[in-house]
């Protein structure tokens, strides 16, 4: 049975538009539904940030979403899942869909066993990765890269520049000395590399995005809920952004490809 609660919004943030990545294949695979996008612009990046920082930021946006009635959380951001994801689940009443590096699918379909993960510096230096990466360092050799400065390049939308190009190519170069088949991208806004990366490491390369199974996980926790909005609706997407300015606008617009009204939020 359908009520309010279906048609209420599906809530996703980042510290800036890197979870547009995931945006993207979540609008894909539920069409249907409101969503709300939050950017921390005021904040970014987060992977140079403080666990506690980072928490705190993450708690403050996830009670912004629970007053706007969402219906779920996507935390749209590998550092902030890292570092804040436990914390959010203890005291947020919503369910919360988090993401990781994708190391387990990377080692499962990697050929020679030689696996790189690109994350921010955050990602890299929390206990919950090194957990993970613990986990599977004995099926595949883990070839790991903290990549700071490339979330800057991105947010400023010179990520197709020179010189994030030459900073790119020094952080894979590790990953070319090793011979990796696979590579696992840790951070949602390196998606918007992913044609640098491909021309830097080759085509063959098979590179692991998570936003497509994130995608795929909330559509199966809406489900579970039977908080699946009626599928003739047409979903909105409604952006915010806690430093708004016309540049981040049109940022917006040109990664997610239609007119956006950016919503400025002082938290
Ligand atoms: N896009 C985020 C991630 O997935 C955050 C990057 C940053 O702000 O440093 O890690």
């Amino acid at each position: 049975m359908l009520n309010d609660h279906n048609d209420a919004p599906i809530a996703l943030f980042d510290s800036g538009i890197g979870g547009l990545s995931v945006l993207r294949h979540v609008r894909e695979r539920l069409p249907a539904e409101e969503l709300i996008y939050l950017a921390d612009s005021a904040h970014t990046p987060y992977g140079d940030k403080s666990e506690d920082f980072i928490i705190e930021r993450s708690l403050t946006i996830g009670r912004f979403f629970i007053e706007q009635g969402a219906k779920v959380l996507v935390i749209a951001c590998n550092s902030a899942t890292a570092a804040a994801v436990s914390v959010m689940r203890e005291q947020l009443d919503i369910p919360i869909v988090g993401m990781e590096p994708g190391i387990k699918p990377a080692v499962t379909q990697s050929k020679n066993r030689r696996v790189g993960i690109m994350a921010t510096a955050a990602t890299v230096a929390s206990e919950k990765f090194s957990t993970l990466a613990q986990r599977y360092a004995n099926e595949s050799e883990l070839s790991i890269q903290a990549c700071p400065g490339l979330v800057e390049h991105i947010e400023a939308m010179t990520h197709d520049s020179e010189e994030s190009y030459q900073m790119l190519a020094r952080y894979l170069l590790p990953f070319q000395q090793q011979g990796i088949d696979t590579l696992a991208l840790g951070c949602t806004h390196y998606p918007f590399m992913l044609p640098q990366i491909r021309e830097i490491l080759g085509d063959e390369i098979l590179v692991i995005d998570t936003g497509p199974a994130v995608a795929e996980q909330l559509q199966r926790i809406l489900k579970q809920n039977a908080s699946l909005r009626d599928q003739s609706a047409k979903g909105r997407v409604h952006f915010y952004a806690t430093q708004h300015t016309e540049r981040l606008r049109e940022q917006i617009e040109k990664l997610w490809g239609e007119p956006v009204a950016l919503r400025s939020l002082q938290r």
